[in-house]
C-alpha cells in the first residue's frame, strides 16, 4: 500500500465498501421465514446489522441474499447493492458473489454477517482502525471471549500467542472446542487482496462448502503478520442467532438497551422488566410507563403521558399529556390531552382530536373525532367524522358495512348528542347540535338541531339551539 504524500498516512481516501452475508438457509431456525428476516424489537436481524454499520457511511453496501431474497429485499429497500448466492455453498462462496459488485473498490471491505443483531457502530469503527494501523494487513477480525463457545469457529494461536487459523466446531478436537476465544464473523479485509485470494478458495474439507474462515489461513500462510485479531472482552455483541433460543436472548440484550436508553433521556419505567419498547419508538419527558406496556413499530408517545399498566400501542402517534389505559392503539394520532380509559381499540386511521375522552369498551376505525368528543362506553365508531364536543351514547354503533359490501361514512356534527343504543346506518348525516333519542335506528339524514327517535328514527320536533 503506498502512502498518501501529503499525510503519509495510508489512503484511505478510496473509502470504505461494505458486504453483509443473509443468503443462508438458516435452518436451525426451522422457520418459513428467512433467518435475516426474523424481527428483533421490531427490526429485522440483519437491519440491526446494518444500522451499526451506518454510521460508518461505507460508500457501497453489497447484501448478499438467496434464501427467501426477494423478501429481504423487500424488507430493506433500495439502498443497498443486492447479489443473489444460490445455491448457497458456505461463508467464502457468498462474499465472492460481491467481488463484481466492488471489483473497482481499492479500500478496506468490511464483512458481515446478518445474523449478529447486537453489534454497535463503536466496535466496527475499532475494527476499521485497528486495520488501518498498519499497512500490509490483509485481514482484521474481530474476536471474543465466549463464556459458551458452543456453534462458534475457534481461534488457534501458537506458542507465542499469534493467530494461525480459525477451526469451526464441527472439525473441531475435544482441545479445540475447549477453547473461548471465538470467530466473531466481522472481519476488515484488504479490498484487493480479498478479491485475488477469494475465487482460489478450496472446498473445506469434509464440508460441502467455502468458508470463508478458511481465508485466515491463507493470509497467515503468505505473512503471519499480515492478519490482526481485535479481541472483545465479552461476547454481548458478536452473538450469532442460529436458533430461537438465541434469538430470545438476544432481544434481552436489545430490550434492556432501549429501556436503559429512555429512562436515562427522563422516562419512568415503573417495572423495566415487563416494559417492551422497540428500536424505533420514541418517548417524551416526565412520561411514565406502567407495568405491561408494550410500545411497538413507529409508536412515538410525547411528554408527561401516563401509559398503563398493559396498554399496547403499535404505530401510534400519541401527543403531550395524555392517559392511556389497559386499550390497544394501533396505527392511530391521538392528539395532545386526550384521556383513553381501559379496553379500549383504536385501529388503523382512528384520529382523536385534543380533549378527546374514551371511557371504556370504545372501538375506533378510520374516524376522525373532534376536540372535546366523549365516547364513554360501549361504542363503536368506524369510517366516521364526528364534530368537536360531541357526545357519543353508551352502545352507539356506525353501521358503515353496506349491503352492498361497501363501508360508508357517517358525519355526525358538531356539539351533537347521540342518545344510548343509536344505531347510524351509514351512509347518513346527522347534523350539527342533532340529538338522537335512546335506541334510535337512524337511517336518513338528521337536520341540524333537530332530536329523532324511534326506529326507523323520525323527526318529532325542533330542538332548542345550544
Ligand atoms: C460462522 C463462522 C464461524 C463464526 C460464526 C460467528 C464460517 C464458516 N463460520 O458460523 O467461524 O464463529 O459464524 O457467528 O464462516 N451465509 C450466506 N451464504 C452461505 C452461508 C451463510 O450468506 O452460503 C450467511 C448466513 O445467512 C449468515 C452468515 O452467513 O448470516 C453466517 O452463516 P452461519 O451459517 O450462521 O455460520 P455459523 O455456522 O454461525
Ligand atoms: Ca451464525
Amino acid at each position: 500500500m503506498t502512502s498518501d504524500p501529503l499525510t503519509e498516512q495510508p489512503p484511505e481516501t478510496a473509502g470504505l465498501a461494505a458486504v453483509v452475508l443473509a443468503a443462508g438457509m438458516g435452518t436451525r431456525m426451522k422457520s418459513h421465514l428467512p433467518k435475516v428476516l426474523h424481527p428483533l424489537v421490531g427490526v429485522p436481524l440483519v437491519g440491526h446489522v446494518l444500522r451499526a454499520l451506518a454510521p460508518l457511511a461505507p460508500t457501497q453496501t453489497v447484501l448478499v441474499v438467496g434464501h427467501g431474497g426477494e423478501q429481504v429485499q423487500e424488507a430493506l429497500g433500495p439502498a443497498y447493492i443486492y447479489v443473489t448466492q444460490a445455491p448457497q455453498l458456505g461463508t467464502g462462496h457468498a462474499v465472492l458473489h460481491a467481488r463484481a459488485a466492488l471489483a473497482d473498490h481499492a479500500g478496506p471491505v468490511l464483512v458481515l454477517y446478518g445474523d449478529t443483531p447486537l453489534l454497535r457502530p463503536t466496535t466496527l469503527s475499532a475494527l476499521r482502525a485497528r486495520h488501518a494501523q498498519r499497512s500490509g494487513t490483509h485481514v482484521t477480525l474481530l474476536t471474543g471471549l465466549a463464556p459458551d463457545p458452543t456453534g462458534y469457529g475457534r481461534i488457534l494461536r501458537d506458542a507465542a500467542g499469534r493467530m494461525t487459523a480459525i477451526v469451526e466446531e464441527r472439525v473441531a478436537s475435544p482441545a479445540e472446542r475447549a477453547i473461548q476465544e471465538i470467530n466473531s464473523g466481522l472481519y476488515c479485509f484488504d479490498g484487493p487482496w480479498l478479491w485475488s485470494r477469494l475465487a482460489a478458495l478450496p472446498i473445506h474439507p469434509g464440508a460441502n462448502e467455502y468458508y470463508l474462515t478458511d481465508l485466515i489461513a491463507v493470509a497467515i500462510a503468505e505473512d503471519p503478520d499480515s492478519v490482526e485479531t481485535l479481541a472483545l472482552s465479552d461476547m454481548d455483541e458478536m452473538a450469532g442467532i442460529n436458533n430461537r433460543v438465541q434469538l430470545a436472548e438476544a432481544g434481552g440484550v436489545l430490550r434492556d438497551r432501549i429501556r436503559r436508553h429512555w429512562m436515562l433521556e427522563g422516562v419512568t419505567l415503573l417495572d423495566p422488566a415487563t416494559t417492551y419498547i422497540d428500536a424505533d419508538v420514541t418517548l417524551g419527558r416526565d412520561t411514565t410507563l406502567y407495568p405491561g406496556c408494550y410500545l411497538e413499530g413507529r409508536t412515538a408517545v410525547g411528554s408527561n403521558c401516563r401509559l398503563g399498566p398493559s396498554a399496547r400501542l403499535v404505530n401510534a402517534t400519541v401527543g403531550d399529556g395524555c392517559t392511556v389505559g389497559m386499550s390497544l392503539l394501533e396505527s392511530c394520532i391521538v392528539e395532545a390531552g386526550v384521556d383513553i380509559g381501559s379496553f379500549n381499540h383504536l385501529r388503523p386511521g382512528a384520529y382523536l382530536s385534543s380533549g378527546v375522552h374514551l371511557g371504556n369498551f370504545a372501538e375506533v376505525k378510520n374516524s376522525h373525532l373532534g376536540p372535546d368528543v366523549a365516547m364513554g362506553h360501549f361504542s363503536y365508531l368506524g369510517d366516521s367524522d364526528v364534530g368537536a364536543g360531541t357526545n357519543i351514547g353508551a352502545g352507539t354503533i356506525t353501521v358503515n358495512l353496506g349491503a352492498d359490501g361497501h363501508k360508508h361514512r357517517t358525519t355526525i356534527g358538531a356539539g351533537a348528542f347521540i342518545g344510548c343504543d343509536s344505531l347510524l346506518i351509514a351512509p347518513v348525516t346527522v347534523g350539527p347540535g342533532a340529538m338522537t333519542g335512546a335506541g334510535a335506528v337512524v337511517n336518513h339524514d338528521v337536520a341540524a338541531d333537530t332530536l329523532v327517535v324511534g326506529m326507523p328514527a323520525r323527526p318529532i320536533r325542533r330542538r332548542t339551539p345550544s
